[in-house]
């Protein structure tokens, strides 16, 4: 679906189009690509999150990020930002470009009630720090979150550890190749195709798509012939719990969801989380 969001970024939402759309811990992706400056020089002035996780994954252009712990980061071709809302956090993604190409992705991942009142972590990841690595069958894997079990190890993605395990894969697949991967059928998982076009058994997945994987316990897609696959795969636990949205809030229920639109209005969503005990 085409949408806008911030101040007039042009991006297509997938996965969390609607409540029914999203796939447990998954909330949302986006990707936003255009060459347009006017698709995306509002960027995404301040604004608040709480209550679950938010991937940023560039492929082209150069975004700022700054929050209200006093963070700030540069984000450039292959660079990802894994931020963790937590309890709140008050934050600003801006592009640092004019014109010319803007590409990337934003993932929302859910946070169990447990964890979503913890207090907000940021981590940059530099593009240099994600494993890249050239498959048997031609074509690349980079390894942005969780383990892969390739032909020389294990390689360990550089996200920060998170309770639902999140595999955050972004696959290149020369035309006609496969890519086989073993998935406990306990995980949910989808695969979203940036570019060219996948079959998985006897589906075929254009481009723009995000394909919700069905049972059993390993994944092989396959390129269609004619041009390159580049193709995000995700897998993570679900969290089996119930999820009240309000925007940029998530939460488990609507009482909760209330209390967190009184703390973002009273200042108390982006305040020490020792000044409440
Ligand atoms: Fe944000």
């Amino acid at each position: 679906m085409q949408a806008s969001d911030g101040a007039g970024v042009r991006i297509r939402r997938s996965l969390g189009a609607s409540p029914a759309l999203r796939l447990d811990p998954f909330l949302m992706l986006d990707e936003f690509g255009s060459e347009q400056a006017a698709d995306y020089i509002g960027g995404f002035p301040a604004h608040p999150h709480r209550g679950f996780e938010t991937v940023t994954y560039m492929l082209a252009g150069h975004m700022r990020h700054e929050d209200h712990l006093g963070n700030q980061g540069d984000l450039g071709p292959g660079d990802v930002q894994w931020m963790t809302a937590g309890r709140g956090i008050v934050h600003s993604e801006m592009p640092q470009q004019r014109d010319g190409l803007m590409h990337g992705f934003q993932l929302w991942i859910n946070l169990p009630a447990r964890d979503k009142m913890q207090p907000a972590r940021y981590r940059d990841i530099p593009a240099a720090q994600i494993p890249r690595l050239d498959l048997p069958g031609g074509g690349e894997l980079r390894v942005i979150a969780g383990e892969y079990a390739g032909p020389a190890g294990l390689v360990q993605g550089p996200a920060p550890a998170t309770p639902t395990q999140p595999l955050y894969l972004d696959l290149l697949l020369p035309p006609g190749a496969h890519f086989a991967l073993p998935l406990a059928d306990s995980r949910n998982a989808l695969l979203y195709v940036y570019a060219g076009q996948a079959r998985i058994e006897d589906e075929d997945i254009a481009a723009q798509t995000a394909a919700v994987l069905g049972a059993g316990d390993e994944v092989v897609v396959e390129a269609a012939p004619g041009a390159p696959l580049k193709a995000l795969l995700l897998a993570a636990e679900p969290i089996g719990e119930p999820v009240a949205q309000y925007g940029p809030f998530v939460m488990n229920t609507h009482a909760e969801i209330e209390q967190t639109l009184r703390d973002y209005r009273d200042g108390r969503l982006t305040a020490a989380a020792t000044a409440e005990s």
